[in-house]
């Protein structure tokens, strides 16, 4: 074989058995991020805050399922689920049977816009340019968010799209506020604005895409935690450069993991997870150097 020929044949191979790898690999090699967030008043035993994000089930998807299920060994005092639960309309049984005993946890949620709109073929290139996805111009939902959100709440899970409330988890009083997905425009902010309450022992922001906009308004309120997802970390990250987008305004160094926000500036500033997320659109079915992922916060007092 000629050497221009051979090049190009090795060059067909790795492309290959990367889409192998990304699609059939590390799609399905779900890792657990442990993380401890020194937000707690001192003296307060820590709480473990089990962080779920973008699973995005399809039905089949029966290693996912069992997945998520097994994490209630870890013996979470919280549970968040920050959105994009599902991806097909049948999606929303298999959903809670994978919770199955997390839903009789304490537990937080909001929507994310795959729990509303199905999935639409889109052409990858259009996440490079901000503003331009699909499902920001649509209107009419499409999948069955209500029967989903009214199975969470009817577990005792508190809806926190554009609301606050207030959960018990282990011993602790948590203020909770959230917001709908900033990234279809569904954000109401103004809702549940002002100032927290000092008088709990942890004030809890819970929101799908971490645009620094709506996070600014949870810092400025006095949010001690801000937990989002949407990112998927990513998606498909280049080695040795990590993520090119965040399909959403915060950049790719807080692209998934635990950060601050704002990024610089008081110490006294909320602290902020963002969850890589657990799956993917069915109409993108693969990671690369972005394991799918859900996160174990354990939180613990605060260094004074
Ligand atoms: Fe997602």
């Amino acid at each position: 074989m000629q050497a221009p020929l051979r090049a190009l044949a090795v060059t067909a191979a790795a492309g290959a058995g990367a889409a192998v790898y990304a699609g059939v690999v590390e799609r399905n090699w779900f890792a657990l991020r442990r993380y401890e967030v020194p937000v707690l008043a001192p003296g307060t035993a820590p709480l473990r805050v089990l962080h779920l994000s973008d699973v995005h089930l399809t039905p089949g998807r029966h290693r996912l399922m069992s997945w998520i299920r097994s994490l209630d060994t870890l013996d979470p005092d919280l549970v968040v689920n920050t959105g994009d639960s599902i991806s097909h309309k049948q999606a929303v049984r298999p959903f809670l049977a994978a919770l199955g005993p997390l839903l009789e946890r304490p537990g937080v949620f909001v929507y994310g816009s795959n729990d509303i709109y199905s999935p639409i073929p889109k052409n990858p290139l259009l996440y490079l340019v901000k503003g331009n996805d699909p499902d920001r111009y649509r209107r009419v939902p499409d999948l069955p968010c209500n029967e989903l959100g009214e199975a969470m709440v009817a577990a005792g899970w508190l809806d926190v799209n554009n609301q606050r409330g207030r959960v018990k988890a282990g011993d602790l009083d948590i203020e909770v506020g959230g917001v709908h997905d900033s990234h279809i425009r569904r954000d109401r902010y103004d809702r549940i604005a002002g100032p927290t309450d000092p008088a709990a022992d942890l004030r809890l922001g819970v929101l799908h895409s971490p645009e620094p906009r709506v996070m600014d308004r949870f810092a400025a309120d006095g949010y001690d935690l801000l937990l989002a997802g949407h990112t998927h970390g990513g998606q498909v990250c280049v080695p040795g450069l990590g993520a090119l987008v965040t399909n959403c305004g915060i950049e790719p160094r807080r692209v998934r993991g635990l950060h601050r926000h704002p990024a610089q500036g008081d110490p006294g500033r909320p602290w902020l997870h963002v969850s890589g997320g657990l799956g993917t659109s069915p109409w993108t079915p693969f990671r690369f150097g972005c394991r799918p992922e859900a996160s174990l916060l354990t939180l613990v007092p605060r260094i004074s």
